[in-house]
């Protein structure tokens, strides 16, 4: 496709779409300025793991369509389009700091030719897209401003991106947004063959694309996810429920989740969700909400829900020690916010390691991805292993954080002659309680009373 495309920024967003994009024939500028992950790039690896996306940088800088710089100069002035995908983190009142989104468009400005497109592919409170337009106007810049919010997940981003459920573009200028779909149609036409070079699973149906105002299109993006934190939330507060009752939450999502208008998926009930996004998006849409004046009290109950799961799961540790877990080893399986991917922001299984540390426990901990990434945040109490089997020999509860396949498959004859006796504690509601009983374990569920 003769075009050309900047990306800022080299996140989970940034990285995947410009290696997406440079695939499949894009010439593909990807501005970076930390030099360690700008270094890795160039090299071919992504400096976070990601099922299959080493080999599509790799493809892309063999062809010349990806071009890793940390320079605007270098790559601005010749690009029809500017992808916006820098970070936004919250700021600790929970609004979105915007500092980044800001800055990132004020550097652009200056290279811009005229008839560029400006896309927003950041996570940015409704509103934020006419403050960027005003800013290029007062420089005097004709760019064309489109909002593109990303739907990725971590650990399937080139399969959602790929096989997305939908592509929304929002702006005043229907053809400029028409031109931003057109690279993603563009696209959709390479993925067979991008699928077999990552060695990722294709997906099935066709996804829809979606045109909108630029204020629908921004807010679009943060009501997906704080819908998606919504039904966990409303898993885990049923799962209280079901824990007082003796009912099991996954027989009841289950069959609840069979029912179309529901569906199944979102509805896991466990240690909450934690993440780049969730924490930050439902945080920073009632932040949002409540400088428009509207008290979004319903997200705050979200969040409460949420930020109670890991102490009520180890309340519930604590009450099978009849309320005294001193000196109980415990081993910490899954670091990461969720299994395959290595990033552990805002991870419930570092909170939970962390809140353990509290108490008078000695505690191991392991990840198959995440371990130096988890060092920094982790209490300094906290041993970190090397292995599965180095982490849970002896211990006396064995807490299943994220739901890795090699922690879920690991066979529980091993569990059992490792810790024998111990309490296994499923945050996930991976394991099958009967298996694990049958080995002479002690199991705890969430919502599995
Ligand atoms: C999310 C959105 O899914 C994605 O569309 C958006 O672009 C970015 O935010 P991500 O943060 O990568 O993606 O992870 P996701 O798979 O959505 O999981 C978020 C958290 O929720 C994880 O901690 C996960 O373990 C947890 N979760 C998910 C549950 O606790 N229960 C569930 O049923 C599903």
């Amino acid at each position: 496709m003769n075009t050309t495309v900047t990306v800022l920024g080299a996140g989970y967003v940034g990285l995947t779409t410009a290696s997406l994009f440079a695939s499949s024939g894009i010439k593909t500028f990807l501005v970076e300025p930390n030099e360690s992950r700008l270094k890795s790039i160039k090299n071919g690896r992504s400096f976070f793991f990601e099922q299959g996306i080493d080999p599509v940088i790799q493809h892309g800088l063999e062809s010349k369509n990806l071009i890793p710089t940390d320079s605007y100069a270098e790559s601005v002035p010749e690009s029809d389009f500017i992808f916006s995908c820098v970070g936004t983190p919250d700021r600790p009142d929970g609004s979105s700091n915007l500092d980044f989104v800001f800055s990132a468009a004020k550097s652009t400005i200056e290279h811009m030719k005229p008839s560029a497109i400006y896309v927003q592919k950041s996570t940015v409170p409704v509103g934020t897209g006419e403050k960027i337009i005003e800013l290029f106007r007062e420089n005097d810049h004709s760019a064309e401003y489109v909002s593109n919010p990303e739907f990725l997940r971590e650990g399937t981003a080139l399969l959602d991106t790929l096989w997305f459920d939908r592509v929304v573009v929002g702006g005043d200028n229907k053809e400029s947004a028409q031109k931003v779909l057109d690279l993603y149609k563009h696209l959709e036409t390479k993925r067979e063959s991008i699928s077999k070079l990552a060695d990722i699973k294709t997906g099935e149906e066709n996804g829809e694309y979606i045109s909108t105002s630029l204020a629908s299109a921004e807010l679009i993006k943060v009501t997906s996810n704080a819908f998606l934190a919504m039904k966990i939330s409303f898993a885990n507060s049923i799962a209280k429920v079901a824990d007082a009752t003796g009912a099991d939450i996954n027989e009841v999502m289950y069959a609840v989740g069979s029912d179309k208008r529901i569906g199944r998926q979102f509805l896991n009930a466990g240690r909450g969700y934690g993440g780049g996004c969730f924490p930050k998006d439902v945080s920073g849409l009632i932040s949002s909400s409540l400088e428009n004046g509207v008290d979004l009290d319903i997200m705050q109950a979200v969040q409460d829900v949420n930020d109670s799961m890991p102490s009520y799961i180890i309340e519930k540790i604590r009450a099978k020690f009849n309320g005294n877990l001193n000196s109980k080893k415990i081993a910490i399986l899954g670091l990461s916010f969720k299994s395959g991917t290595s990033d552990v922001r805002k991870s419930p299984g570092i909170k939970i390691a962390n809140l353990l540390s509290k108490e008078e426990v000695e505690i191991s901990a392991y990840d198959p991805q995440a371990m130096s990434e988890a060092a920094e945040d982790l209490d300094k109490s906290i041993t970190l292993h090397e292995s599965l089997e180095s982490t849970i020999e002896g211990a006396d509860v064995v807490i299943f954080t994220t739901n890795w396949p090699e922690f879920i498959s690991y066979p529980t004859d091993k569990i059992a002659s490792l810790a024998p006796n111990s309490t296994i504690v499923d945050a996930m509601n991976s394991l099958d309680s009967s298996e694990v009983r049958q080995h002479g374990l002690a199991y705890l569920g969430v919502g599995k009373s």
